[in-house]
């Protein structure tokens, strides 16, 4: 069993904000537990967001520590500079990286966390083994590209299966749901789980954010236990 208790974090994805007055936006969620940044290259994934410059800018005046989301190829090339930008996660995905057991190595290096993230069709099990080079384990939960999905409860096995084998392994990581979070799939997640939200639509489409923060987090508290 891990020594303690995973923390239950509601991290915001400024994807669903208004990017013309991010600013703004991040100071509307300072009672978060980090904000989550989606970086895409019309590569990786069919859209196309925000590059290091804009990340290193948005690091600068965060009220809240960054949790980067690299949807990218090359990330292996890519992940180090947005550690040693000074974000306090950085998350590549294992279906861009060729050596992913060296890019966990090298962002922890730098003083980032270092997270994995698992597209929807991509099993846990062949990783299971580099669970203690990760801080993170992110299970999609959506397809990765867009906001505003519906939430995929067939990945609520894998995100029981990646519960049992972390705490079986008795290594201190978190598991971070991204997709579709709402009030109500928030407790599916969590009793799964999960411990670490990721909430664009269901905190940026609301008209208190930071309201919706608290909510969000109340269940989520209520479900891990
Ligand atoms: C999708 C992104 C998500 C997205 C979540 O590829 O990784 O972080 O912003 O948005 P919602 O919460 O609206 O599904
Ligand atoms: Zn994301």
């Amino acid at each position: 069993m891990p020594s303690t208790t995973p923390r239950c974090c509601i991290n915001p994805s400024i994807l669903s904000a208004d990017f013309v007055n991010l600013e703004a936006e991040l100071a509307r969620i300072a009672n978060a537990d980090a904000v989550h940044v989606d970086v895409m290259d019309n590569h990786f994934v069919p859209n196309l967001t925000i590059g290091l410059p804009v990340v290193e800018r948005i690091q600068q005046v965060s009220p809240v520590p960054l949790d980067a989301h690299l949807m990218i190829s090359e990330v292996d090339r890519w992940a180090p500079k947005f550690a040693d930008a000074g974000l306090a996660s950085v998350t590549f995905h294992v279906e861009a990286s060729d050596a992913p057991v060296k890019l966990a190595r090298e962002l922890r290096a730098r003083g980032a966390r270092a997270g994995m993230a698992l597209r929807p069709a991509t099993p846990v099990e062949p990783y299971l083994d580099l669970l203690p080079e990760l801080d993170m384990l992110l299970v999609m939960t959506v397809e990765p590209g867009f906001g505003g999905q519906a939430f995929l409860d067939v990945m609520l096995p894998k995100i029981r299966r990646a519960r049992a084998a972390i705490d079986g392994a008795g290594v201190d990581v978190a598991i971070q749901v991204d997709g579709g979070i709402t009030e109500e799939t928030i407790t599916r997640a969590a009793e799964a789980g999960a411990n670490v939200f990721v909430a664009g639509s269901a905190v940026y489409g609301r008209p208190s954010p930071a309201e919706a923060i608290d909510s969000l987090r109340a269940k989520g508290r209520l479900a891990f236990g």
